[in-house]
């Protein structure tokens, strides 16, 4: 792509008068905006997409344009540079793309709704008005919306409504902000409302489809989220209002639109009396994310997008640090270890994967560079890893420094090293460096060499990798002190180990608390004593010793076979988990067995004698009183009771599903899922089928829809399959952005996989036309990698993407994803003999 000029260079905005006029009848936006600011040159530039711009004007006097489509410009001559007034007037359509303004559709009983909202991140703005689309170009606003009004509509916005004449709403002009933030919407909403401490008004709005109780747990959380940043942060949530919207069609996540933050129904409305702790959970760390951005992204703001992963690695590790403080039961930094640190160990460790920090010319770019596990996950970990250096005495008052430096403008990622560096003795930048623009991370060695303990670090590879000699700046936080605080070189010698050890009194551990991106590979003596002592540790030293094994297995430099003993010693925690790290093991396992075969029995026992006895212990409903942990665990292990095929297992299944067949919504949210799926494959029928599906497009219960999704992609019945796969391009059932849940169920169901494979082969075209656009595009191909296990797999993967290798955005993943496949099919190979035999030795 060609380098292109900043268009902040020629023409910087102080101040935006915008007019909209929506008609959703017509699907029309006809608008006039005026853009007060500074033209740095006679020639001018300002973003545009899709517009049909009508005229132009300076200070009042037509002036000459050109529309340039392909640069998203309308290219303007001055008369003179200096201060100026443009008024741009145009029209432009409304499309179903969840980009710029679009409608959100929905049903309440039986009535076909809709609503209006917005995305502008990260360059959306230009197809809603004419701007200066850069995070750079901080202006203030004015916004004035009209549109096809019927009685009983609310219109919401980043400011609250100033007032309302000849059926045009008028907001009050916001603070100076970037234009990707900008929100509003519209259509007929239910809203529950509260006030901060500091008298922030906080509200959560839906459509009405929702019960109303289903707003109050986003509501409680949203209003002590802004009350903990406000004390965190020790800068106050600079707007009148917090509004948490949520909309029923919607691409990403969740928004952080200053002051109106959009998210998916499911990440913001949940039933408080049936949902399963861990979606409140995840509900409550969205929540939190967004509300972090409204400091971290939305007052100080990344000067330009190649430093995206600052607002989002910084927004994904403080929605665990306010979480932690509002929830401190939940424990909720062992999710972190769980989700966010095994997705960026795992998408880390393949060659060809980005650096955090990446440069960018055009915002268009981003998309394709795009990558959660590395910008978000990853990212995260690194600023774990500071926080971990610094404490957070030192990092709250950084941050307070960044924010008084930069409010209302904007910063790069030097900025915040530099305001973190001051707050403490350390050199952060150079530290954080070594992580933030080199790919990969390292495994770091122990072992005892010559009697001496000694540690190198290389980097880590799943698959073929690379070695360039890339190093990292390790803080090892190690339990023995003769380790020091930071590793910089390849080698270092500890010293005599048995001395050591003697003097020590523990096992050596590296990695303490597992905050730092790195794994270990302690050798056998080291390795045999750290398990000696396994029980007696914490639970996410125990998950730690776990994950990094599975991913040495994954990386051939450990076997799996070895793995499959240690399971049974874990299979008794009470901890969650550390049965997260357990089953994660197990369920790798099925990849080594064909199904219908006597390894796939011997499996199917080793799971039995996994969770036997936790199963007892927990049952399938929740006792009054029960910890998080049992609350947490017990799906876990009801799960690999149903692989086991465990007869008590299903019998109870299906018992909870005849007593509860007409009203399966009511099921208890944490075993629900279990209980359809067991339905489904082995008593389902046509008709059950049909109640599901039924139910599916009914229900306004993201949770239940998505143990429907669940349920009905695992049958065997090829007829039904054929059924799902007709309704995949129908978004009256299945919307477009909840499609990738259905096709990774299908694709992951043995029975189902060829039809699968088959629809997105034949229909890619579709695919693209309808999610193209979207950064979860890409990750249609990612999920066909997480299952193909094949060689004859691997070459219709081949076949069918290496003709695409050229497609802008989809080059390093349909690279990443062949190795990804590859490094499977050849793992396989070498191992399922040795995997196999240890399963039949373990179930003896
Ligand atoms: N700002 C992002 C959403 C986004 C990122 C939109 C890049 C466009 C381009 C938002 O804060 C976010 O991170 N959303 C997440 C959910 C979040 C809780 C992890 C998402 O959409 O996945
Ligand atoms: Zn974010």
């Amino acid at each position: 792509m060609t380098e292109l000029k900043r268009f902040y260079e020629t023409f910087q905005p102080t101040h935006y008068n915008i007019y909209l006029d929506i008609n959703r009848e017509t699907k029309q936006i006809s608008g006039t905006t005026t853009i007060s600011g500074d033209a740095k040159t006679q020639a001018i530039s300002i973003h545009q997409k899709d517009l049909a711009v009508e005229s132009v004007q300076a200070d009042d006097q037509a002036v000459s344009f050109t529309l340039d489509r392909e640069n998203d410009a309308i290219r303007i001559e001055l008369p003179q540079a200096g201060e100026t007034t443009l008024t741009i007037t145009y029209t432009a359509p409304l499309t179903d793309s969840m980009m710029g303004i679009y409608p959100s559709y929905y049903e309440v009983d039986g009535v076909k709704k809709q609503i209006i909202g917005t995305q502008f991140e990260t360059n959306f703005a230009r197809q809603a008005f004419p701007c200066v689309d850069e995070p750079e170009a901080k202006a203030t606003f004015d916004l004035a919306i009209k549109f096809d009004e019927h009685p009983g509509e609310t219109i919401l916005s980043n400011m609250p409504e100033k007032e309302v004449k000849d059926g045009v709403h008028y907001f009050d002009t916001t603070v100076r902000m970037s234009t990707y933030l900008i929100a509003f919407a519209f259509g007929e909403l239910q809203s529950k409302m509260t006030t901060t401490k500091s008298g922030v008004k906080v509200g959560v709005f839906a459509t009405k489809a929702h019960k109303a109780n289903e707003l109050d747990f986003a509501l409680d959380i949203a209003k002590r989220s802004i009350e903990f940043y406000e004390d965190f942060y020790q800068t106050p949530y600079p707007l009148p209002h917090s509004w948490q919207l949520a909309l029923p069609d919607f691409s990403a996540g969740a928004m952080e639109n200053w002051g109106l933050v959009t998210y998916r129904e499911a990440y913001l409305v949940l039933d408080p009396d049936n949902t399963a702790l861990n979606m409140k959970q995840l509900v409550a760390t969205v929540i939190a994310h967004e509300l972090a951005h409204q400091w971290f992204g939305d007052l100080v703001t990344m000067k330009w997008w190649d430093d995206l992963w600052l607002n989002e690695s910084f927004a994904n590790m403080m929605e665990y640090v306010a979480i932690d403080a509002l929830e401190p039961d939940w424990h909720i930094w062992e999710t972190f270890q769980t989700s966010e640190a095994p997705a960026a160990l795992r998408r880390d460790a393949t060659d060809g994967v980005q650096s955090v920090h990446v440069q960018v010319n055009n915002p268009a770019e981003i998309d394709a560079l795009f990558d959660g596990a590395i910008v978000y996950a990853k990212g995260a970990r690194m600023l774990v890893m500071v926080r971990a250096l610094l404490g957070d005495d030192a990092l709250r008052a950084g941050l307070k420094k960044y924010f008084d430096a930069h409010h209302y403008g904007n910063a790069t990622g030097a900025d915040l090293w530099a305001a973190l560096g001051a707050a403490s003795d350390l050199n952060v930048g150079e530290i954080m460096n070594s992580w933030l623009e080199q790919p990969g991370y390292p495994v770091v060695t122990a072992s005892v060499v010559n009697e001496r303990l000694t540690l190198s670090q290389q980097q880590f590879f799943i698959g073929d990798g690379k070695d360039v000699g890339r190093q990292w700046q390790i803080p090892l936080n190690s339990n023995y002190e003769d380790a020091p605080k930071i590793m910089d070189q390849k080698q270092l010698v500890l010293g005599n180990y048995k001395e050591l050890r003697r003097v020590n009194g523990e096992p050596f551990r590296l990695n303490v608390g597992n905050n730092s991106h790195f794994i270990v590979k302690y050798d056998q003596t080291l390795l045999a004593d750290l398990l000696a002592e396994a029980p007696k540790l914490d639970a996410i030293s125990q998950l730690q010793i776990l994950q990094d094994l599975r991913l040495l297995a994954e990386g051939h430099q450990v076997s799996y076979a070895d793995l499959v003993p240690l399971l049974s010693k874990f299979a008794d925690s009470h901890a969650y988990i550390v049965n997260v790290g357990l089953y994660r093991i197990a369920n790798e396992l099925k990849k080594f067995v064909t199904p219908d075969s006597t390894e796939e029995q011997q499996l199917r026992t080793l799971f039995d004698k996994l969770s036997d006895k936790q199963v007892a212990r927990l049952g399938w409903t929740s006792q009054a009183g029960e910890s998080n942990d049992d609350q947490l665990t017990r799906p876990l292990v009801l799960s690999a009771a149903l692989y086991a095929k465990n007869e008590k297992a299903m019998t109870a299944a299906h018992e909870l599903f005849t007593a509860n067949h007409d009203k399966l919504e009511t099921l208890p949210a944490a075993v629900r899922v279990f209980v359809l799926r067991n339905e489904v494959k082995n008593f389902g029928s046509a008709e059950l089928f049909d109640q599901l599906l039924n139910d599916y497009r009914q229900t306004a219960d993201a949770s239940y829809k998505s143990d429907i999704c669940a349920a009905l992609t695992s049958t065997t019945d090829k007829t039904l399959i054929g059924r799902l796969i007709d309704k995949f391009e129908d978004a009256d059932t299945i919307k477009p952005q909840d499609l990738r849940a259905w096709f990774r169920g299908v694709l992951a169901n043995d029975d189902g996989q060829q039809a699968a494979w088959d629809w997105i082969r034949n229909d890619w075209q579709w695919l693209e036309d309808t999610v193209g656009g979207d950064m979860e595009f890409t990750t249609y191909i990612t999920v066909i990698a997480g299952i193909f296990k094949t060689a004859d797999r691997l070459a219709e993967f081949k076949a069918f993407f290496e003709p695409k290798l050229a497609t802008p955005g989809l080059t390093r993943e349909i690279k990443m994803d062949t190795k990804v496949i590859e490094t499977r099919v050849a793992l396989i190979k070498n191992e399922k003999q040795a995997v196999n035999e240890a399963v039949s030795e373990a179930i003896k």
